[in-house]
């Protein structure tokens, strides 16, 4: 438990150990669970919970401040169980009223089993009067679910975010104890934001309308310069480019890392920047830190039993579903008696990704004529924007 301004204390929880999120990301430094109780003059509010399994710690870092009884407010910025997951062990233990969006109402009820009776749903503007402190709401919808909220506390200029501007670390307490930070930010926005782009920076653009003294996320470092992620907050939602190409591909035999090899030789030659993934043991959160700002995509697969190798499909649709902002696509397969893949790699490529060049070769190449040329091409792409 530490306090974080004048009766505003942080009493979540690290969990250090955990290496794996929801199912797909790895944490090499693990995570935190960050939850905030604001104790004002005359009420208190307790500002999301934690991961379940956390119970006791978070009960007992509460206790050390107030009698969990006497809470008034229990917020729900987001229903994800990181977050949400020890609200039915607070609402039993206190009277506490749970505060969020109309969806988020929906939600609690779904997940948590909360009565409507204890539920206030609040819109943009709403506020709630602590004594000394008050605390308003920003709807700010799809960072990460369709029901979140932000919370500003107006006396202080703190704004609680929950997942948005969060990062995966347990590391430190604050921007400045965290060497590696905006990397680790990088690789959270790609996993957990990139989809949401559009609603990230439609948020960023309400918070022009506060005066923000202190970010606190639900997740890593609370930022006492909030200047340092919301700079980099905005040029990721908007989209914002480097001259830079991700390589991400797999081979059996080495036909289609040999193609690989080709095509960075010209790229690097240009001063491309080339971040490069074989999927068989590559971190998928370091590809999805290097989808964010990528201009251009290579994508390799050799074909197996008719289709592409399962790893290379999984890459796929990994573009898919996190919705990079690339421009322009790369396609290198290398095959054994059956022509096609092709065809299928840019049929599921999105639609956003221009189709630079495709190369199909038998076996292993023997010709770098065409691949050294797509990378010229493709280069020229790149530094054209
Ligand atoms: C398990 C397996 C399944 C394969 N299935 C096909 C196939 O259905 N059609 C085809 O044209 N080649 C197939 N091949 C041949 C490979 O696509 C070919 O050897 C290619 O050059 C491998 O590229 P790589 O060296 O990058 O792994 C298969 C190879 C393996 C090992
Ligand atoms: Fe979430
Ligand atoms: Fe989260």
């Amino acid at each position: 438990m530490i306090m974080i301004s004048e009766n505003v204390f942080s009493v979540g929880v690290k969990d250090w150990n955990r290496r794996l999120f929801d199912a797909l990301i790895p944490l090499p430094k693990g995570t935190s669970y960050n939850s905030y109780l604001v104790k004002g003059s005359d009420k208190n509010a307790l500002i999301d919970t934690v991961n379940p399994g956390f119970e006791k710690e978070l009960i007992k870092n509460i206790s050390e401040i107030t009698d969990l009884r006497k809470l008034n407010y229990l917020i729900m910025n987001h229903a994800e169980p990181d977050h949400a997951g020890s609200i039915p062990v607070i609402m039993e233990r206190s009277s506490a009223v749970l505060i969020t969006t109309k969806k988020g109402a929906e939600m609690a009820k779904i997940y948590y089993k909360v009565p409507d009776n204890r539920i206030k749903v609040v819109k943009e503007g709403d506020t709630i009067n602590l004594g000394d402190k008050t605390l308003r709401f920003i709807e700010a919808p799809w960072l990460h679910w369709p029901e979140t909220m932000f919370s500003y506390l107006v006396e202080d200029k703190i704004l609680f975010t929950c997942d948005f501007f969060g990062s995966h670390t347990a590391f430190g307490i604050y921007d400045e104890d965290v060497e590696d930070l905006i990397s680790n930010s990088q690789r959270y926005f790609g996993e957990i934001m990139m989809p949401y782009r559009a609603m990230g920076k439609a948020a960023i653009e309400k918070l022009k309308n506060y005066k923000v003294n202190m970010i606190a996320p639900s997740h890593g470092p609370i930022y006492k310069n909030p200047e340092i992620i919301l700079d980099q907050y905005k040029k990721w939602t908007a989209g914002e480019t480097r001259e830079k190409v991700i390589i991400v591909y797999t081979t059996m035999w080495n036909s289609t890392e040999k193609m690989v090899e080709t095509i960075m030789k010209p790229l690097i030659a240009e001063g491309i920047e080339v971040a490069r993934y074989n999927l068989a043991n590559a971190d998928i959160g370091d590809i999805a830190k290097d989808l964010v700002d990528s201009r251009a995509i290579i994508l390799g697969a050799p074909t197996v039993v008719g289709s592409l190798h399962p790893l290379a499909l999984h890459g796929l649709q990994l573009v898919n579903t996190l919705k990079p902002p690339i421009k322009y696509g790369v396609i290198l397969n290398s095959y054994g008696w059956g022509k096609g893949a092709v065809v299928k790699i840019i049929e599921q490529l999105p639609k956003s990704i221009e189709p630079v060049g495709a190369v199909e070769i038998n076996g292993p190449p023997t010709d770098d004529k065409e691949i050294t040329d797509i990378g010229v091409k493709l280069a020229q792409k790149i530094k054209q924007g």
